[in-house]
């Protein structure tokens, strides 16, 4: 009785630690406090703990009705036994030393029995764990992972064919049919809304997932027959979530397989922007980063993704993944980080992944996920001037409803407002620090109005190429001088002389 309703209630005293957890842990406090939960968490954790009180209370009195039914029944049977004795005795049927015998005996085989039930009821409830245990076993050894033992050298090319995946227990499939390649040297950028299948797709080409159809292959070999730690060890992830290991710095770079030597560790610093922060910490590379021990120290969330990238340039291996690389970086950081990007591809392939559609213009290829399938794939330039998806994403990224007109929006030198129907762009000029030229989102359809010269990036005009790939120039920006403020000592950026207004095309 104790057992089953300590499995039943076994989910329930899980949300309890959870919950308990949750009241106490210092990286949510401040939402906790900010949305006033406290009453709320405190008051499911009560009924919560009601539930599993008065299911232990329930199984408590069962087993209290069950033991003095037992106690009775045992009380009855000894109190006949006693008065069977008695009465022998009393009738002279029985010898005095045979009853003392028999007293004796009773006594010994009473007490015997009590610890034979005791230790009967102990094995019961042992048994039924190991049963449970035994099950779980058979269960979890389906789950372990069945993957063949080849060799697993750095990928000169990882490619995806017709690939699809269903999560377990999901009716619609993750991904479905999709193709894609990458090479060692090359960009790729995956593209899409939350849920298309991003995520899922770089977790095929890592080899963390196995497809559910077809087969991902690393240069013709599929990922199941590869040695899954031979194929990790060729790999380098900066994932959405990343772990703040409670290591120090160096560990939390190198994750504990250093190579190359602080030398090493200090190249992926200084591409990551991670140096900065190191130089920040106390004793370095030596600083514990977990507030939770003595001595260590708190970063915040960007400071933890340079951290996370550097992990991820450190690691010398031959596909590298990066799965929302900046989304806590600010504009310094994560133009150091795209600049350097393609220094980066020249020995491995990289696979990225990111909602910043300005970002993925550094790829060589961009591919456009929508509910796990790819619907569009080419250049960046290509993938604007088309109709489609990503120029739809494009636009609305560029437009944050902004009201046009306003001098400060304008470029220099033209007058008068903007037509009020104009959506865009908000950032023409180029705010201070952006690496301009502003991104021109206009689809044809939007109308150029004839004062206004067209920004490069009008779609259809072949991008620049610069050094770093990306379609507009990039300055090199000023290292941050400690102790002056930003940056606005640096040179402004310089935007390419506005052309003239391409002819609009119709649709
Ligand atoms: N662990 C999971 N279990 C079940 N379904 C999942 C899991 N992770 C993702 N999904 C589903 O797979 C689809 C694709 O998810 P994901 O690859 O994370 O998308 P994206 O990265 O593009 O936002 C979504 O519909 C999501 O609900
Ligand atoms: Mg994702």
């Amino acid at each position: 009785m104790h057992y089953e309703t300590s499995c039943a209630m076994s989910a329930e005293r899980r949300t309890l630690g959870l919950l308990r957890w949750y009241m106490v842990d210092k990286d949510i406090a401040d939402q906790l406090r900010s949305g006033t939960m406290a009453a709320f968490l405190l008051d499911r954790y009560r009924a919560i703990g009601a539930r599993v009180d008065a299911a232990t209370d329930r199984a408590a009195h069962r087993g209290a009705r069950f033991a003095v039914l037992g106690a009775l029944a045992g009380g009855a049977a000894s109190g006949l036994v006693w008065a069977a004795l008695a009465l022998l005795l009393g009738s002279g049927r029985m010898s005095v030393a045979s009853a003392g015998t028999a007293f004796f005996a009773l006594r010994t085989v009473g007490s015997s029995l009590r610890g034979a039930v005791a230790y009967g009821t102990r094995m019961f409830r042992t048994g039924l764990y190991l049963d449970d245990w035994a099950e779980f076993i058979e269960e979890a050894g389906g789950h372990r992972m069945r993957r063949g033992s080849r060799a697993a050298p750095a990928p000169g090319v990882v490619r995806a064919e017709s690939v699809g995946y269903r999560y377990p227990e999901s009716d619609a499939p993750a991904l479905d049919e999709v193709s894609i390649e990458v090479r060692r040297g090359e960009v790729l950028a995956l593209v899409g809304e939350n849920g298309s299948g991003k995520t899922t797709l770089s977790k095929l080409l890592t080899g963390l997932y196995l497809p559910t159809s077809t087969a991902v292959t690393w240069d013709d070999v599929k990922t199941r027959d590869l040695d899954p730690q031979a194929l990790w060890r060729q790999t380098a992830v900066v994932p959405q979530d990343y772990a703040h290991w409670p290591l120090t710095a160096r560990e939390n770079i190198t994750l504990g397989q250093p190579h190359g030597g602080d030398e090493a560790v200090r190249e992926a610093a200084v591409r990551s922007g991670a140096q900065e922060v190191v130089d920040g910490l106390c004793s370095g590379l030596d600083t514990l980063l977990a507030r939770q021990w003595w001595g260590g120290v708190e970063l915040s969330g960007g400071q933890w993704q340079r951290i996370a990238l550097a992990r991820a340039f450190h690691r010398p291996a031959g596909l590298l993944v990066m799965d929302e690389p900046t989304s806590a970086l600010d504009a310094r950081a994560e133009h150091r980080v795209f600049a350097g990007l393609r220094r980066l591809a020249e020995d491995r392939a990289v696979v990225l992944v990111t909602h910043r559609l300005a970002n993925v213009a550094v790829a060589d290829r961009i591919v456009v996920l929508d509910r796990g399938r790819v619907i569009q794939q080419g250049t960046f330039a290509e993938l604007v001037a088309s109709p489609g998806l990503f120029r739809e994403l494009w636009s609305l990224q560029n437009d944050r409803g902004a009201r046009p007109g306003p001098a400060r929006l304008r470029p220099s030198g033209l007058s008068g407002p903007g037509p009020a129907r104009w959506p865009c762009p908000p950032r023409w000029p180029d705010p201070p620090r952006w690496p301009c030229p502003p991104r021109w989102p206009g689809p044809p359809r939007w109308p150029c109005p004839p004062q206004w010269p067209c920004p490069p990036q009008w779609p259809g005009r072949p991008p620049p190429s610069g050094p770093t790939g990306l379609p507009w120039p990039v300055r090199r920006l000023s290292p941050r001088r400690p102790g002056r403020g930003p940056p606005s000592a640096s040179p402004r950026p310089t935007c390419r002389a506005p052309g003239p207004c391409r002819p609009r095309r119709s649709g």
